[in-house]
C-alpha cells in the first residue's frame, strides 16, 4: 500500500482554515460531463434541483444535452469552492482525476467517483486518507455500472466467508464475443462495437482485458477483505480469439466469455482474467451483449448471481447519484480495506487444446501463466491452433 502523501494529509489536510465541510455545504461539484457525468447532471437536476452547484468540464462550448448553462473550465476551481460539498469524479484516467479526488480529500470532502482505474490502483489508501481528513470514498459505479455490488459486499456481506468472487465483468468484449458467435470476424464485431458506442476509440484496456482486471481487483479486495490482488492478476484478452475457436466451442455446447474470477485456494487466493469456455447453461454465459454478471460464492450465502446494464451513461449515473444521496445522509461510510494479506496466485483452470486435427481438454487444471508451456506437452498431436480455459466450478 502506497504511503499517504505527506503534503496533503499533514499540512493542507488539518488546516484550520479548512474545517470539515459536513456542516456548512451541502452543494455537488461535478467533474466531467461525458457519457457518465451527463446522465448524473439529468438525474441530478431532476430528482433534486439546486444540488448541483457547479459542472466542470474540458471544453465549456461544447454543445450538450444538459440543462445548465455555465460549465467551468477549471475543475480545480468546484473542488475548491467551498459550497461544494460532494465532488463526483467523472473526468477518468490516473492523470488530472487522480489530482483532483486528492485535492478534494485532502480538503475533507465526499468524493464519488465511477473511475475503476484510480480505486483499483489506489482505491485503498485513497479511502485511508479519506478516513483521517474526515471525508469519504463511494465508488459503487466503478464496478458492473448499475449492479449494486459494491454496496452488497460491503453492507449486506460484509460479515460473509466469501469463497470465490467474479463472472463477466466487461461488456465490450461480451458484445463482441456474442457477435462473433452471431457469424462476426473479431475485427468487425470490435467496428460495430465502437459505432454503437459499448468500445471506446481506443479499446484496448477492454479488448486486452485491464478493465475486467481492475474491477476484480476491486471486488476481490471488498470480498476478501485485503489491500488489492491486483499486481498477481494473471490476464489475456480476447484479441487472438477467431471464429474458429467460437465455432469449436458451440460444437460442444460452450460459450466464449472473459471470466474474471478471484477465488479462495487453501490459504491463497487464486484470481485471474481470461477468455473462457462456459456451458451454455452456467450463470457466466447469461451475460448477453454489454450485460455483466457478479457470481458470488459464500459460506454463508450459498450462490449469489447479479447480472444487469454493467455500463453506459444512465445505468453507471444511476450508481453514482445513489453514492451521492448516501454521501449526503452520511449513510455507509467505506472504510480501507485492511484485512489479512493473503498470498495471491494465478488462476488454475481446465485448457481446450485445438490441434490442426483433432481437440483435447486437459484433465488437471492448468495455472493462466503455464498455458502455452502445457499446450507444448501435446506436441505429438500436431501443431497447436488454440489454446483456450474451459470454466469449471469449483467441486
Ligand atoms: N462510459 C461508461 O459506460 C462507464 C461505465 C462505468 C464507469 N465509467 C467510468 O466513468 C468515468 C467517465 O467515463 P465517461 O465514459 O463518462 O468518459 P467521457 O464520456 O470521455 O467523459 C469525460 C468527461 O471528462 C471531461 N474532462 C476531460 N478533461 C477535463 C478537464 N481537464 N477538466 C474538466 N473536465 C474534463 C470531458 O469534458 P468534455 O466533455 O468537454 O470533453 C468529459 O465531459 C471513467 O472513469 C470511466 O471508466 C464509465
Amino acid at each position: 500500500m502506497q504511503a499517504l502523501p505527506r503534503v496533503l494529509c499533514s499540512s493542507e489536510a488539518s488546516s484550520p482554515a479548512m474545517p470539515p465541510t459536513t456542516t456548512r455545504a451541502q452543494g455537488v461539484g461535478l467533474l466531467g460531463c461525458g457519457t457518465v457525468g451527463s446522465g448524473v447532471a439529468r438525474r441530478l437536476l431532476a430528482s433534486h434541483p439546486g444540488l448541483i452547484r457547479a459542472i466542470a468540464v474540458r471544453d465549456p462550448r461544447k454543445p450538450r444535452d444538459v440543462a445548465w448553462d455555465d460549465f467551468a473550465s477549471d475543475a480545480f476551481d468546484v473542488v475548491d469552492d467551498p459550497g461544494v460539498r460532494v465532488v463526483v469524479e467523472c473526468i477518468g484516467g490516473l492523470g488530472l482525476a487522480r489530482e483532483l479526488v486528492l485535492r478534494a480529500i485532502a480538503r475533507g470532502k465526499d468524493v464519488v467517483t465511477a473511475n475503476k482505474d484510480l480505486i483499483a490502483t489506489e482505491g485503498p489508501w485513497l479511502a485511508a486518507f479519506a478516513a483521517r481528513t474526515g471525508a469519504s470514498l463511494r465508488y459503487e459505479a466503478a464496478v458492473g455500472g448499475a449492479i449494486p455490488i459494491v454496496r452488497a459486499l460491503h453492507g449486506s456481506l460484509a460479515n460473509e466467508d466469501v469463497i470465490e468472487i467474479g463472472g463477466v465483468l466487461n461488456g465490450t468484449t461480451n458484445f463482441v464475443l456474442d457477435a462473433m458467435e452471431a457469424g462476426a470476424e473479431y475485427a468487425d464485431a470490435l467496428a460495430e462495437a465502437q459505432r454503437l458506442g459499448f468500445a471506446e476509440a481506443d479499446p484496448r484496456s477492454d479488448v486486452d482485458g485491464h478493465d475486467a482486471a481492475h474491477k476484480l481487483a476491486i471486488l476481490a479486495g471488498l470480498a476478501f477483505r485485503r489491500p488489492s490482488v491486483s499486481p498477481a492478476l494473471a490476464r489475456r484478452g480476447i484479441g487472438a480469439i477467431s471464429r474458429d475457436d467460437v465455432r469449436a466451442g458451440a460444437e460442444r455446447g460452450l460459450r466464449l466469455k472473459l471470466v474474471a474470477v478471484a477465488r479462495r485456494a487453501g490459504d491463497a487466493i487464486e484470481a485471474g482474467v481470461t477468455p473462457a469456455y462456459v456451458a451454455d447453461d452456467h450463470p457466466f454465459a447469461r451475460a448477453r451483449g454489454a450485460e455483466n454478471v457478479v457470481r458470488v460464492l459464500g459460506r454463508g450465502c450459498g450462490t449469489l448471481v447479479f447480472s444487469g446494464a454493467g455500463a453506459g451513461g444512465d445505468a453507471t449515473a444511476s450508481s453514482v447519484v445513489a453514492d451521492v444521496l448516501a454521501a449526503l445522509s452520511e449513510r455507509e461510510r467505506l472504510v480501507a480495506f485492511n484485512g489479512a494479506d493473503l498470498v495471491a496466485r494465478p488462476l488454475r483452470i481446465p485448457l481446450l487444446v485445438r490441434f490442426a486435427e483433432g481437440s483435447v481438454i486437459t484433465s488437471d487444471a492448468v495455472s493462466l501463466d503455464a498455458m502455452e508451456a502445457a499446450a507444448r506437452g501435446f506436441g505429438g498431436r500436431g501443431v497447436v491452433r488454440s489454446v483456450i480455459p474451459v470454466w469449471r466450478d469449483a467441486a
